[in-house]
């Protein structure tokens, strides 16, 4: 489904350049669920966010079934990221203005919303769906996005230290959703420092220095 192709990123801020990415080639297949490791700094949520669509390399290549991601233009991208791709972030940017019904249903502008009311219902959040974020806790902020994140049923979930901000009980409840959406045949690309999700890896992926180990 992916193959990532000698990608490099470089940041440049100022005089300094950083090497985020060095090299960097992958496979990843459909319905596999990959764990990413790696200490801070290591280009971790560099790589996510090219896998995302969201972030132009260097130099390389991203081919998603097919596609070569990173030669479409900026709307054709951003279109291909919303059917294809959803993204779960550690600190869950959730509209802080909007209810949770109006977050789930961001990427489909409005739209689909028995499917969002059906998604927060199965994540436990049926009864909040009129609240806005600042009155949930931690756990149901992340189930929230991740709800936002399954409302186009894409095929690939990317999280970016999904249940760093989590408790152990709320951290368990986040990979089960991601397990459970690998069940039904979904790709999952997780970034973690912890071990909670390795029991669903098919494939546990290290990165240093900007470069898969
Ligand atoms: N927007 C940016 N501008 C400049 N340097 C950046 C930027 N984002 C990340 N970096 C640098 O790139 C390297 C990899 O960062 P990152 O991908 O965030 O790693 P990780 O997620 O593993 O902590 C780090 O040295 C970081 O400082
Ligand atoms: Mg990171």
């Amino acid at each position: 489904m992916i193959q990532v192709n000698n990608i490099i990123k470089t940041y440049n801020t100022g005089e300094q350049q950083v090497n985020a990415l060095d090299k960097v080639s992958l496979k990843i297949n459909r319905g596999e669920f990959v764990v990413i490791r790696g200490a801070s700094g290591s280009g971790k949520t560099t790589l996510l966010l090219t896998l995302g669509a969201m972030l132009n390399p260097t130099s390389g290549d991203y081919i998603f079934n097919g596609n070569n991601v990173y030669s479409m233009s900026g709307n054709e991208r951003n279109r291909f990221r919303a059917k294809n791709i959803g993204f779960v972030f550690q600190m869950f940017h959730l509209l802080p203005y909007l209810t949770l019904l109006e977050n789930v249903t961001i990427p489909t502008f409005g739209k689909n919303r028995e499917q969002a009311k059906k998604l927060l219902n199965e994540l436990g959040l049926g009864e909040r769906i009129t609240h806005k974020p600042f009155a949930l806790s931690a756990g149901e902020k992340q189930r929230t996005a991740i709800a936002r994140a399954l409302i186009n049923s894409p095929e690939l979930i990317l999280a970016d230290e999904p249940t760093g901000n989590l408790d152990p009980e709320n951290t368990d409840e986040v990979i089960n959703i991601f397990s459970r959406y690998h069940k039904q045949g979904g790709t999952v690309v997780v970034v973690t420092h912890g071990t909670e999700a390795d029991k669903f890896a098919d494939r546990i992926i290290s990165l240093k220095n900007g470069r898969i180990e």
